[in-house]
């Protein structure tokens, strides 16, 4: 299987799995307990269908949308996910170029294996910085410091990983990061030479963002659940969202709120989005699909404060469903973490390529010429 064999998002599922060293392939896979969310997730999108109209004039469309103050081509996001060169690589670097190319919002984690500084200088798409608050707040107000010198366009505060969801197939595999190389987990990596030798022989793994304050950043293998579990701050309230939204001044942004009270709340301290999610799964099985919980949201605070289903989204139909039931955009992790696995920089492309096709044949075939004409007409449950 090549890169051209890929023509949507499961098929580079599939090249990342055969590419990958399981204990790698299954952290990006994987979610918490039985993965029902993370499965509900994408299958939410199957329970509500597009009503189209015909003969509307579609020849020339235009999909963009303005999400956070800059106006980008598509409604779509790039999700910040953790450790991209363990993945591939080429890394956060890959996605950032790509998304670049496409002129979309791409976000990089606390816990990227690229610097702030070099992000900063090196992509001039819409970014933002997804911020854990750390227990050590030195950390947390340097890497704000370090967000605003490197002209950051937005802060997104993740206010769903107080504690790690029970990732049990790391549990099983051992995935810890940096990447250790145990009696179990050798034979894993062996049987995928290409990418040993890439981890090996390339830049060396580093979590620079961190580096300075935590043992996480030295090398020093941790599994992701005893990172969050023991650095990050579980006293975090309203009170601190409020005081770091003040201490960036900029663009800012909650991921992971689900209920219409914390919407409620997020509009009363000032913040210009939130990321109706669930982390992709990985945190509260059992929690709602974002895109489920996307009405009533909209209901409560729609036009207040701009509104992102992220999570489970695979197809360009499911974009055009998040705008239909009226978020601003839509959002998503391994709809270009499968791409970077599978193939790096051009890898992220022909997903970013496929799926930017997609979304314009389903607006076309909607009857739509820009994203502003969908609304709840267009939508009808199963
Ligand atoms: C491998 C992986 C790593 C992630 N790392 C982070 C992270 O460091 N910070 C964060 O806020 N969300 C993280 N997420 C969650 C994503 O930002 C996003 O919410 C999620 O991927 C959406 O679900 P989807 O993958 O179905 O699109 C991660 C997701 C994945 C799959």
């Amino acid at each position: 299987m090549r890169l051209t064999d890929c023509h949507n998002v499961a098929d580079f599922r599939e090249l990342a799995r055969r590419r990958l060293p399981w204990p790698v392939f299954d952290y990006i896979d994987g979610a918490a307990d039985d993965e029902l969310t993370r499965v509900r997730n994408t299958e939410s999108f199957a329970s509500w269908d597009l009503v189209p109209d015909v003969l509307a004039g579609v020849e020339t469309i235009d999909l963009s949308t303005t999400i956070m103050g800059k106006t980008t081509p598509l409604p779509l996001m790039l999700s910040p996910t953790a450790l991209q060169r363990i993945f591939h690589w080429q890394g956060e670097m890959a996605v950032g170029k790509a998304a670049e190319k496409f002129g979309l919002w791409f976000g990089i984690s606390s816990l990227a294996t690229v610097s702030i500084e070099q992000i900063g200088e090196a992509i001039s798409t819409p970014k933002l910085f997804q911020l854990y608050v750390h227990k050590d707040k030195g950390l947390n107000t340097s890497l704000i410091e370090r967000c605003q010198a490197a002209k950051f366009d937005a802060i997104a505060l993740t206010v769903d990983t107080i504690v790690s969801g029970k990732r049990e197939r790391c549990l099983r595999s051992g995935f810890t990061s940096p990447p250790r190389f145990t009696a179990s987990s050798a034979l894993s990596y062996a049987i995928k030479p290409r990418w040993a030798m890439d981890y090996v022989f390339r830049e060396k793994f580093r979590l620079p963002n961190l580096d300075s304050y935590i043992s996480a950043g030295t090398g020093e293998p941790i599994s992701i659940q005893n990172y969050f579990n023991s650095m990050l701050d579980q006293s975090m309230d309203w009170k601190v969202a409020e005081d770091i939204r003040h201490q960036w001044g900029g663009k800012f942004c909650l991921k992971g709120l689900m209920s219409v009270a914390d919407a409620r709340r997020a509009v009363e301290i000032g913040a210009d989005a939130i990321m109706v999610s669930n982390h992709g799964g990985r945190q509260l099985d059992g929690s709602r699909a974002p895109f489920d919980q996307l009405a009533e949201i909209v209901d409560a605070v729609g036009g207040e404060i701009e509104i992102i289903c992220d999570g489970g989204v695979r197809r360009g139909t499911h974009v055009l469903k998040a705008l239909s039931m009226g978020a601003t955009a839509a959002s998503g992790g391994r709809l270009y973490l499968y791409a970077l696995a599978a193939a790096g920089q051009p890898g992220v492309e022909r997903a970013l390529t496929i799926l930017s096709d997609e979304i314009e044949r389903g607006a076309k075939l909607m009857g739509i010429t820009s994203v502003a004409q969908l609304n709840r007409d267009r939508l009808r449950p199963r």
